[in-house]
């Protein structure tokens, strides 16, 4: 039997300040997450040079706590990896120069992750035995994406947005009808005492053969909705908007990924990212699958949003491939898929 492979994983690409100790990219030893949420929901979204302090101030302690947690010692790790984009430039340089001087001061490798590989492999914890090929629907709160991972660390783009993210759609309408940042969970909550066939709000539709995804005709939607009822003195129920803006996103989420499903002949769906968490996604995606005979795969929502167990998993994969970093390694804010 070959040697188990620890590794420290570190996020900091956005708001979380996150580290963990993940076992052969699957078992999780510790998954610490210090999220700034507090902070920034008093202006509505993250803040950056607000995000990059926190990160400066909490990352010693998460990683700390991540190999106290996980029982065992600084020099038990293999590898030490990290986030090294897509994300906020000055957030991802914090987690980014931590683990290249940890991996200098304890002589082992240093292996760079891209973040949206991160999320796809928080499927990987949640399901110990799954293995490439599957298509997978990312969508966070920076991202919406549909991919076919072939092999582990090889990626096809099938579909993707040409606008907002799906994310940021549910943060920008949760803080239209005041619910505040971050926006996801709020209007799932609120969705549920609302009526979700109350408003029809319009869907992008581009030619017969294209996956990508539009959300900002249903955001400008919304707004023009909530200002004309501001107008006319008409009372909103918030509920109702909610639920028809989420099922307006979560149905083009589903359908476009179902049909890249079929034309690429492909039986299995993971869901990832933040916005994977969305009760409602995961209920509509299950029946769709049932219909459709395709098998749905989803991580448990702590697994969802950031984390740096995701990280340790997808570093796991890269390692095992040989790709080690440099100690130069930069940080990319729009770092793509696939791409080193
Ligand atoms: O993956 P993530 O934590 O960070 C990024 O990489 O962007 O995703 C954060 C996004 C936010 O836009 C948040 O509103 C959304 O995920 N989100 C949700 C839910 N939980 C988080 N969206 C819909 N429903 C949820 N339950
Ligand atoms: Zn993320």
């Amino acid at each position: 039997m070959s040697k188990d492979i620890k590794i420290l994983a570190i996020e900091s690409s956005c708001d979380e300040t996150a580290a963990a100790v993940v076992v052969n990219g699957r078992k999780v030893l510790s998954n610490v997450i210090s999220s700034q949420i507090d902070i920034h929901k008093k202006f509505g979204g993250v803040v950056p040079e607000i995000a990059s302090r926190k990160h400066i101030e909490n990352i010693a302690l998460v990683v700390k706590d991540a190999i106290e947690e996980a029982g065992i010692e600084l020099n038990d790790i293999d590898a030490v990896g990290v986030t090294y984009g897509p994300g906020l430039v000055g957030a991802l340089l914090v987690g980014l120069q931590y683990a290249k001087g940890l991996a200098y001061s304890i002589n082992k490798p240093l292996i760079g992750v891209n973040h949206i590989e991160g999320h796809i492999s928080a499927n990987f914890i949640q399901y110990p035995d799954l293995k490439p090929p599957f298509a997978c629907l990312v969508v966070s709160g920076g991202h919406t994406f549909i991919v076919y991972m072939k092999d582990y660390g090889e990626f096809e783009v099938l579909g993707q947005t040409r606008d907002d993210a799906a994310g940021e759609a549910f943060d920008k309408i949760a803080r239209a009808i005041g619910l505040g940042y971050p926006g996801g969970p709020k209007i799932q909550e609120m969705a549920k005492s609302g009526d979700e066939n109350a408003i029809e709000f319009p869907r992008a539709k581009f030619h017969d053969n294209s996956l990508d995804f539009s959300f900002s005709g249903v955001k400008s939607a919304v707004l023009n909705y909530l200002n004309t009822m501001n107008m006319q003195e008409k009372e909103i129920n918030r509920a109702d908007v909610a639920a028809s803006f989420q099922k307006n996103v979560v149905d083009v989420l589903v359908d476009n990924t179902i049909k890249a499903c079929k034309i690429k002949k492909i039986s299995r769906i993971a869901i990832a990212g933040g916005v994977a968490s969305n009760s409602f996604l995961r209920k509509r995606m299950i029946k769709s699958g049932k219909e459709n005979g395709i098998e749905i795969l989803f991580p448990e929502p702590i697994l969802c949003t950031d984390n740096a167990a995701m990280i340790g998993s997808a570093a796991y994969f890269e390692f095992k491939k040989g790709n080690i970093a440099p100690l130069d390694l930069n940080a990319i804010p729009n770092l793509k898929l696939g791409e080193r």
